[in-house]
């Protein structure tokens, strides 16, 4: 079998469990480690073996060796990387979110309809974890009943030191935001694509609580939500917790209650046992492949990256549909830009008191 030579853009902190990833597959070459600070291009090829390093994207575009890349640069610039790589005849995987405005959503998504011979996919690895992928089935059969609510909460610390590391972390013009488009979009995703689909905000705040040293965007944020299917949602994150990670995602109907803590079912309850059942089937797979893989990436990624790259590998050789495709991907950055934009409109109506 043909070796995929992959490159990897951007070699920071996310730029490892990719490699890992890339690794675990026997039939993968890992060309060029590519970064604009020649010392992290270095490090990471180093580390995991790669031929080469560059600090230009374009030369990795421009290398007939390399099949595939992986986008790890920071939000500005995934639109027109991904844009750039696909007309180079890449195959792309780029990391959350593809975008960081609507015009890059808008240019990524073309671009993936202008050259439909290419594979792109949109990280989005809890998407993999075959206990949210149950949860979706259930909530699409009506296994929950009327549903009144989903809730969902993401509570985590991130520091004044993380924000000053890197200098388009919690900047406007660079991440577009802080602690719902860098951590909270992965469980926006899950929150929107269990339930079905989000018809509109109702409303919505944002702050920054502690890190006004750091940052010009927020740390903290709330929604309330309409989903497509009736149900009421709220959805609320902050980076300021003492805490360094916990999620929760909750969905109450008439039918069936199910509680999910940082992607593993804490409590549940159904008038069908057989929905039960499947539930526990699928944490019983989630458990099985966590074990396979334990150790690649932060806990907190939730070991879902070797899903989504083995996924994207396997598209790469048969030219297949990847599960996260460019649209996919872009509806949890499209609602994030609605929560910013709803909590802007209410902020200008109701300026936070002193
Ligand atoms: N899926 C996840 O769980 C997860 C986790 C962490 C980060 N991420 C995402 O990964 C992306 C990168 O985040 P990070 O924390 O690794 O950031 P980082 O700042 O640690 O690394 C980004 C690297 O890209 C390099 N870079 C910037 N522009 C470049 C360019 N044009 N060409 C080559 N290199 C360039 C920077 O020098 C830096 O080393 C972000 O989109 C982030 O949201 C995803």
């Amino acid at each position: 079998m043909k070796k995929i030579g992959i490159g990897i853009i951007g070699c920071g902190v996310i730029a490892p469990t990719h490699a890992e990833s890339y690794a675990l597959d026997k039939n993968v070459r890992l060309v060029t480690a590519c970064d604009v600070i020649p010392e992290r291009a270095k490090a990471l090829a180093e580390r995991f073996g790669f031929k080469g390093t560059a600090t230009d994207a374009a030369d990795v575009f421009a290398d007939p060796g390399i099949d595939a890349v992986s986008i790890c640069t920071p939000h500005f610039n995934h639109a027109k990387l991904c844009e750039a790589a696909l007309a180079a005849g890449k195959d792309v995987l780029c990391e959350k979110p593809i975008a960081n405005t609507r015009a890059g959503l808008a240019l990524v998504r073309k671009a993936e309809a202008k050259y439909p011979d290419r594979i792109f996919s949109g990280v989005f690895q809890h998407r993999y974890n075959p206990v949210f992928r149950e949860l979706r089935l259930l909530v699409g059969e009506g296994a929950f009943g009327t549903i009144a609510t989903a809730a969902f909460h993401n509570r985590c610390l991130r520091t004044d030191s993380y924000y000053s590391a890197d200098s388009w972390r919690g900047t406007k013009r660079y991440e577009n935001g802080g602690v719902l488009i860098n951590q909270a979009i992965h469980y926006l995703d899950i929150f929107q694509w269990t339930m079905g689909g989000i018809d509109s905000i109702a409303g919505a705040s944002m702050a920054n609580r502690t890190h006004q040293n750091s940052i010009e965007t927020e740390d903290t944020i709330a929604a309330t939500v309409l989903f497509k299917n009736g149900a009421i949602g709220t959805v609320e994150t902050t980076n300021s917790a003492i805490i360094h990670w916990d999620t929760m995602l909750e969905i109450t109907g008439s039918d069936g209650f199910v509680s999910i803590t940082d992607g593993n079912i804490v409590r549940m309850e159904f008038s069908n046992p057989a929905a039960a059942r499947r539930m526990k089937a699928a944490q019983k797979a989630h458990d099985a492949r966590n074990r396979k893989v334990d150790g690649v990436g932060r806990s907190y990624y939730g070991l879902g990256h070797p899903s989504q790259i083995a996924d994207f590998l396997s598209c790469v050789r048969r030219r297949g549909r990847p599960f996260v495709t460019a649209s996919d991907a872009s509806v949890a950055a499209e609602l994030v830009l609605d929560i910013y934009q709803a909590a802007a409109r209410r902020a200008k109506k109701a300026p936070a008191r002193a």
